[in-house]
């Protein structure tokens, strides 16, 4: 699956509207930052890049969370949200657009969407009766509870029974359009096995689903029957339209529809898939606008093994994380450790073990080790050589050459383990290569221009490895950058992308010979289990 149209220059994402019940957890840190890496990387290339995320603040979770805390919804909503973009912030997320469902703008692109829709005539009253899971916000089939009663994602969580009367969305007419969708677009739902599961559930025959609720005044109001809200799904997913309008247009749908829709790829974790893949492009479908491009649903994370929970009491927290390690070291493990689309496992062992390998020793290390020696051998610069000068059989070279297009592919594929393991690949071929070519001996025999050719190798791997790792490791890539005589940060949207020429960076040679190199210092610290 291809996370982008190569013809298009513009590249709009979103990750899920996080529910704003608790604090953020590491599952809404997982798809942030996999869909900020995803960003970084349309940016190098130089697109023009919409990341969109946001806070999902309706419904009776919501409700009932700020009920028993003794607050009033939006006042429990505005002390949650602020967790949020400070975690953004500590993980260095660059986020293009922020949205909360309470915003005035936002009740506007619902009431006209939702109008669009009726006109359709695909909502009609009816009496919904069956077992609703709050933490879900969703109605469970019986044959899908727990013993006891109990929701298979929320285990803890007893689903509640209902039986009132709610307007119906005619899901059921848009099975036929959503399985030609699904034809005509392989790639409209990725990984594969996620495919499959929407498929085999839309063949299974799709039910009208409810779209109001009565009862519950934490939501927006019904516009054809105030006594209702809207089911507070129904007016989620359009926050990923009204996230569209630039800060000073008019909340009217034909603007925020004007420049980034559709979307170009929903990022979201697995448990949310039918919303996005079944339900999203059926409202779409009856409102006669344009479907998104792709739906990719990531796995789920594990603690030590064991799927996490507050009642489990093995929850991990992203902010101690971030303060304990800081932000590279976390987004490196969760996106290098896990392969993306598959369930993947946390543990903390493991994850200082790695980090201390793969960024401070393979390659802190290769760039501290060969910094010094172009000090003592080379006077502080980058040797006078061109990479295109150096000989084919170089192996160093040898594997560059192709390693951009090879890297760009994977992210391209939401590969991100795949795309850092060919880039480490490179850097450890990187430790390999001085060691056996011993500059050092080199030297010592006045063989200066093998001891230039040899430096320059491996000064111009740990570059290209550092810019082909950029949208993952931000920080540690600028301070190589740094290092190296750099000027360029690559925590600056702007210049990165109005600089982007991916294809020269990302290609052997684009290390300027002579360029005076910056104090050697590490670029990672060792890190210790405390
Ligand atoms: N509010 C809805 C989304 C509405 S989008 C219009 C919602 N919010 S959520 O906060 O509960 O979940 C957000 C994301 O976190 C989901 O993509 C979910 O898959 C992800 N995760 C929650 N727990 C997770 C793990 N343990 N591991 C990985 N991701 C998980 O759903």
């Amino acid at each position: 699956m291809k996370s982008t149209d190569k013809t298009k220059n513009t590249f709009a994402i979103t990750t899920p509207l996080y529910y704003v019940n608790d604090l953020p957890h590491v599952g809404s840190a997982y798809t942030t930052m996999a869909a900020d890496a995803l960003a970084r990387f349309e940016r190098l290339r130089g697109k023009s890049v919409l990341l969109v995320t946001g806070t999902d603040e309706h419904g009776q979770k919501i409700q009932r969370t700020a009920e028993s805390l003794g607050r009033s919804p939006q006042a429990h909503c505005d002390s949650v949200v602020p967790a949020f973009e400070a975690l953004w912030e500590q993980l260095s997320i660059q986020y293009d657009r922020f949205i909360r469902t309470t915003s005035r703008r936002h009740e506007y692109i619902v009431k006209e969407f939702f109008q669009r829709v009726w006109n359709s005539g695909d909502i009609y009253l009816n009496q919904q009766q069956g077992w609703y899971c709050v933490s879900c916000e969703e109605f469970k089939d019986e044959r899908d509870l727990l013993p006891g009663n109990r929701c298979s994602v929320h285990t803890s969580k007893e689903v509640e029974w209902r039986d009132e009367e709610n307007y119906f969305f005619r899901l059921s007419r848009y099975q036929d359009q959503l399985l030609a969708l699904y034809a005509e677009r392989p790639d409209f739902i990725a990984p594969e096995s996620r495919r499959n599961e929407v498929l085999s559930f839309v063949n299974s025959g799709l039910q009208d689903f409810s779209i109001s609720r009565v009862n519950l005044e934490w939501g927006l109001p019904m516009p054809v029957d105030p006594s209702h809200t809207i089911y507070v799904w129904f007016d989620a997913l359009l926050g990923y339209v009204t996230a569209l309008l630039d800060p000073d247009s008019d909340p009217i749908l034909e603007k925020a529809l004007s420049k980034w829709w559709p979307i170009d790829l929903h990022l979201i974790g697995k448990d949310i898939l039918r919303f996005h893949a079944v339900y999203w492009p059926a409202m779409l479908m009856s409102a006669n606008l344009p479907v998104p491009g792709r739906v990719f649903a990531h796995g789920f994370l594990t603690k030590d093994g064991k799927k996490m929970g507050k009642t489990e009491g093995n929850t991990l927290n992203p902010v101690e994380l971030v303060n304990k390690y800081g932000p590279d070291a976390v987004r490196y493990y969760f996106l290098k450790e896990i392969e993306f689309g598959e369930d993947g496992d946390f543990n903390e062992t493991r994850f200082i073990n790695i980090l201390n390998a793969e960024l401070a020793n393979d390659l802190g290390n290769l760039l501290n080790r060969t910094l010094n020696m172009a000090r003592k051998y080379c006077g502080g610069c980058v040797p006078n050589v061109l990479g295109e000068n150096i000989e084919g059989d170089n192996l160093l070279k040898a594997m560059s050459l192709d390693l951009g297009e090879q890297v760009a592919g994977f992210y391209e594929e939401l590969a991100f383990s795949k795309a850092s393991e060919a880039v480490l690949a490179l850097v450890r071929a990187g430790n390999k290569f001085i060691d056996v070519q011993a500059p050092w001996s080199l030297y010592k025999q006045g063989q200066i221009e093998g001891v230039e050719q040899v430096l320059y190798s491996v000064l111009e791997s740990v570059r290209l490895a550092s810019y082909l790792l950029s949208p993952i490791i931000p920080n540690i890539s600028n301070a190589i950058y740094q290092q190296l005589g750099f000027s360029i940060d690559f925590n600056d949207r702007v210049t990165v992308n109005s600089l982007a020429n991916f294809a020269a960076h990302a290609a052997w040679g684009a290390l300027p010979a002579n360029q005076t190199l910056g104090e050697p210092q590490p670029v990672f610290k060792r890190l210790e289990l405390l």
